[in-house]
């Protein structure tokens, strides 16, 4: 893949909004780079090192040229935004339109007609860089909502291309997508691509039927199945597949790494700083208003004051990496779940237990691992996710087969981990009453269902995710 120092032209490419890692300016005026947030980063980074390939990507800060460059086994190829596109097509069209919109309209999205215009550029842009790392032939899989246009414009540059496209969120139901009025032009922006994947058979049908709707292309009626019988969509005289695989994590690795002594101690150390309370409690996320963090704190507020737990026997911990933190109803929810913590730790608190333990950062690897193993219970309260990696994590860590997980009804991976207590995030007393269960689980009962939610998440890890997605695509996922 490399001549010299020189990147050549490669096979594979992901495009993605962000590289898998962030450049970082500190105060002394230097610079460095770290690990991006969010499950997309999670799930394709090991698989893309694995295959050597290269990675088109925003460097995470805006107006900086920076030059591609090998990390490790990958070739990472920058693509500049300046300030005013970061406002306008991340934290605007991708973040205040598309993200409200796909997740079920959870707070209002704006419609914007520059920041269309301006999405409509940077997408652009990608696609030429893409183009541009692509050696003939090359397959070229490209990430998510921010970037639905890229498939079309690729192909205008490069017909020889494979192309597939994944999208790592929720496609909405019609009547929401419907509401869009560039819902036509992403339509066709996705077309372009050779396969189109969801994480859900019910994504890809929304999809086949709005690409009739609003394209006037026929799709085929079968029902989608879960990486396997994907849908057709015949766009003159291309095939597009429209499939459902639903993506994971590297659990093998997550399991080993769980097993080593160096995490076990820390989790050891973890209970012991907590004043060796009888239940942890444990809540992972990205400060995301669609994470349902106030969810469970209300609950735990509720067991707290109904006296069904106390802070003595009870500690929550709540990890929240910061997120989108200038976008407006970022803002708002972080001071909302911010008033929510001091006021529960204001009435519940006693000296050296506070009620929730709130981490407003995003923590290593290894410190991560160490808290899912000290959890007993895990909380997981989407309102709605595209599939939600954190719970598929917690279970791949548990290979002593302790600790529960509560998870909503409403994020993708609920359909795989049936064996999970699963809750209606709505319902705010079906959360307490299961968070209650969950910390008086009948060990028997904790352990069989660990067991069941294992054999789901180790055999079905983000590296047969990848391969069945590009065996749908027609590349070998080895070459
Ligand atoms: P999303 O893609 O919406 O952020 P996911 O649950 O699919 O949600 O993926 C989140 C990823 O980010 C997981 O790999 C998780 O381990 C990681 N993560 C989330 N919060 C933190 C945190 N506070 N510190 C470190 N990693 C985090
Ligand atoms: O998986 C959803 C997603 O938006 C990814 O596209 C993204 O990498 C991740 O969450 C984190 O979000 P952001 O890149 O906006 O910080």
């Amino acid at each position: 893949m490399t001549k010299g120092n020189e990147p050549t032209k490669a096979d594979f490419v992901v495009v993605a909004n962000r590289l898998p890692v962030d450049l970082e300016r500190m105060e002394d005026g230097t610079q460095r780079w770290k690990h991006s947030p969010g499950g997309l980063v999670t799930a394709l980074e090991p698989f893309l090192r694995a295959r050597h390939g290269a990675w088109v990507g925003w460097p995470g800060v805006a107006d900086v040229e920076v030059d591609p460059f090998a990390d490790g086994d990958m070739w990472l190829h920058p693509v500049r935004l300046s300030a005013a596109e970061f406002r306008e097509y991340y934290e605007g069209f991708s973040n205040a339109t598309l993200w409200p919109l796909y997740h079920d309209v959870v707070v209002p999205p704006v419609f914007d007609r520059s920041w269309w215009n301006t999405y409509q550029r940077v997408n652009q842009r990608f696609a030429e860089a893409a183009a541009e790392v692509s050696a003939e032939g090359a397959t070229v899989w490209i990430q998510d909502y921010q970037l639905q246009l890229v498939p079309a414009m690729l192909r205008e540059l490069r017909p020889d291309l494979r192309i597939g496209f994944f999208l790592h969120i929720p496609f909405p139901p019609v009547e929401l997508f419907m509401q869009l009025p560039w819902r036509t032009e992403i339509v066709r922006g996705l077309l372009g691509a050779d396969l189109v994947g969801f994480h859900r058979p019910g994504g890809a049908q929304n999809f086949m039927w709005l690409a009739r709707r609003l394209a006037g292309f026929e799709p085929s009626r079968a029902q989608v199945g879960v990486r396997s019988r994907p849908g057709v969509v015949q766009v003159g005289d291309r095939v597009v597949r429209v499939g459902a695989f639903p993506i994971s994590i590297a659990s093998g690795e997550l399991d080993q790494l769980a097993r080593t002594k160096e995490v076990q101690q820390r989790a050891k150390a973890i209970r012991a700083e907590l004043g060796n309370p009888r239940r942890i409690m444990l809540g992972v996320d990205r400060l995301d208003y669609t994470k349902g963090i106030d969810v469970r704190l209300n609950a735990m507020y509720e067991l707290l004051s109904e006296g069904h737990a106390s802070v003595e026997d009870v500690a929550m911990i709540q990890v929240a990496t910061p997120s989108r933190e200038r976008v407006e109803h970022y803002k708002q929810m972080r001071e909302d779940i911010e008033r929510k913590v001091g006021s529960i730790n204001g009435e519940f608190g006693r000296v050296g237990h506070p009620a929730v333990h709130y981490l407003h950062t995003s923590v290593d690897r290894k410190d991560l691992i160490a808290f899912y193993c000290a959890a007993d219970v895990m909380i997981v309260t989407p309102v709605r996710d595209g599939m939600n990696l954190v719970c598929k994590e917690y279970v791949a860590c548990r290979g002593d087969l302790g600790g529960s997980l509560v998870l909503s009804e409403f994020a993708g991976a609920a359909a795989e981990l049936t064996s999970a207590l699963l809750v209606n995030p709505h319902d705010l007393d079906g959360v307490k009453d299961t968070m209650l269960a969950a910390l008086n689980l009948d060990q028997a009962e904790g352990r069989r269902r660990m067991r069941a939610l294992r054999r789901q998440v180790l055999t079905h890890d983000v590296d047969r995710w990848a391969r069945s997605f590009l065996e749908a695509l027609g590349t070998s996922p080895t070459s």
